[in-house]
């Protein structure tokens, strides 16, 4: 290309990113978010705790390599700390991990660009599979999740996760000193952390985000340890979910389990002396990110070579993201996709399915099960609809980066998220954020927290083959105008609502709350949400809790 035509090209493509910025509604930028903390969090550091690290180090030939987790959790809150900074303390899981901390076990991340500390916490092989192999993913998860795998309830793994959890807690001190700060944990992996660092310094600020479903009482009431998950949980001042449904599930559980005032008007727990406040927040994506990255010309150009690849020319893609986990409904896409063949015979031959399986927790016997069970569908459905060009399924299973994984949602006419149960579900975002020609269509199941937000989707239960089958096969026949329109809403209610605003409103709750919680539920030295001390003999501030 010619300089000059290559400089009109650079203008334009710069003119477009901007316009693309520019368009649509107001919405939370990495920027305003980071000046909104130097205004209401001047004086506190920010202590995220997590059970995994966003960026692990692996060996590689010429040395430990950083490789960024492609968890929905890490990288949309590895976005936030790069706008906030401060230290983020996490299980070190990389094989390369030790070479590369200092002497306190920190790394600056991002690697290479340092925007905050991540602070490696080391755990034994008998620790990880007791806490989180055990506790966490055997019995938490299935428990939450309600998808018909029985919980396993093991002593041992109970006693790794309090000592796990405890020692998380140590780390996040350790990193506080005697200073304020403002600690955020995440998920089902530390229920117990604020309390035991509430019991060492009851002034910190200390709010949990529990990112998997909260199951009914009558599921609740089976785990063993269930007061004790509970106790530890009320330690937060705020505890926040994705849906009101869950918030409400957690309260009840409450309410069945424990003596204490569930005051459901306020969304609020008070037990003894203490107040916490339970709160919904929809956790979102990097939308606008997303959107500019699915734009560029590299993206467009690497979907089309994906289509050469994969023999997809002058075909339909239909496309699954998914870690390798029981609760996605992995069986149940493949067996709808299996009727929908079956039924709606036009597509045969004309449409070519994508499977990206992320290997899971594969020291789990359940796990294994969903990957033999997709690879088995997946030679089933090309030995019954082969395709002379290649084949019908491509299952790739490995973890993808996120730059080869947003052509393929750019190569998508249609991306099907079939959760039995999700918290959330973090593709069914990304997948609309990425997709900024608006040629896509977003099957989802009505078991996501997402799908309570993203109704323009075609909303189908995963229980439901046939009605799983029609819905795919409708999403691929309605008319382009109509495939158009609905992608546009949906885009715009991503794009409204991107993991910035979601940051910002947890954080602004959560000083906003500790503005209102009454004196005699903080501790007699902890400063409120301005600084200032609770009134010595306890009496309510001035405030009060309306
Ligand atoms: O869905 C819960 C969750 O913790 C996500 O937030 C996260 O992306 C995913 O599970 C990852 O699981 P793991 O850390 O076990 O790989």
């Amino acid at each position: 290309m010619a300089p000059a035509n290559r400089a009109r090209a650079a203008l334009t493509h710069a003119a477009q990113k901007a316009h693309q910025r520019s368009e649509g509604p107001p919405r939370t930028s990495r920027e305003a978010l980071s000046t909104w903390a130097r205004a209401h969090m001047p004086d506190r550091e920010l202590l995220v705790l997590s059970n995994r690290e966003p960026w692990s180090h692996v060996q590689g030939d010429d040395g430990p390599r950083a490789v960024r987790n492609a968890g929905g959790l890490t990288v949309a809150l590895d976005a936030v700390m790069q706008a906030l900074g401060g230290v983020w303390v996490a299980h070190g899981s990389g094989d390369a991990d030790r070479e590369t901390v200092d002497e306190r076990d920190r790394v600056a991340c991002p690697p290479g660009r340092p925007r905050y500390q991540l602070r490696r916490v080391w755990l034994s092989a008998e620790e990880q599979a007791g806490y989180y192999s055990g506790f966490a993913n055997s019995a938490l998860w299935p428990l939450c999740h309600v998808v018909y795998v029985r919980p396993r309830f093991a002593l041992s793994d109970w006693e790794h996760y309090q000592a796990v959890n405890r020692r998380f807690a140590e780390a996040v001190l350790a990193e506080a000193g005697d200073r304020p700060a403002l600690v955020f944990i995440q998920d089902y992996h530390l229920a117990l952390a604020a309390k035991y660092l509430k019991e060492a310094r009851p002034d910190l600020q200390v709010s949990l985000f529990w990112h998997i479903p909260w199951p009914n009482p009558e599921v609740f009431r089976v785990l063993p340890w269930g007061r004790e998950i509970l106790e530890g949980m009320l330690a937060n001042d705020v505890l926040g979910f994705h849906i009101r449904r869950h918030a409400m599930n957690f309260m009840d559980c409450v309410s069945d389990t424990l003596e204490a005032r569930v005051d459901v008007e306020r969304m609020a727990v008070d037990r003894g002396s203490r107040r916490t406040w339970v709160r919904p927040f929809a956790i979102s994506v990097d939308a606008e990110e997303l959107s500019v990255l699915a734009d560029s010309a590299e993206t467009v150009r690497a979907a089309e070579r994906i289509r050469g690849e994969l023999g997809a020319e002058g075909c339909r893609v239909v496309l699954g993201v998914d870690r390798l986990d029981y609760t996605k409904g992995l069986t149940e896409r493949f067996a709808a996709y299996d009727r929908f063949l079956e039924k709606h015979e036009h597509w045969r031959g004309r449409v070519v399915f994508i499977q990206v399986a992320v290997p899971s927790r594969i020291e789990l016997p359940e796990y294994r099960a969903v990957g033999d069970s997709v690879r088995a569908w997946t030679q089933v459905l090309n030995r019954r609809f082969p395709r002379e060009a290649g084949p019908t399924v491509h299952l790739i299973e490995r973890n993808l980066d996120f730059r080869d994984l947003v052509p393929l949602y750019r190569l998508a006419d249609v991306c099907m998220v079939t959760s039995l149960h999700d918290g959330m579900n973090l593709v069914a975002k990304e997948y609309v954020a990425a997709s900024p020609d608006l040629d896509g269509a977003l099957v989802l199941s009505p078991f996501t927290g997402a799908a309570r937000e993203l109704e323009p989707a075609w909303i189908v239960s995963p229980y439901d083959q046939e009605g799983m089958a029609d819905a795919l096969a409708q999403a691929l026949d309605t008319p382009e105008a109509e495939r158009r329109e609905r992608m546009g809403r949906l885009r715009e209610t991503v794009l409204r609502h991107n993991i910035f605003d979601w940051t910002l409103e947890v954080l602004d709750t959560i000083v906003g709350l500790g503005l209102r919680t009454p004196a005699a539920f903080r501790p007699p030295d902890a400063p409120d949400a301005n600084g200032t001390p609770a009134a010595a003999d306890g009496t309510p501030d001035a405030g009060g809790d309306s």
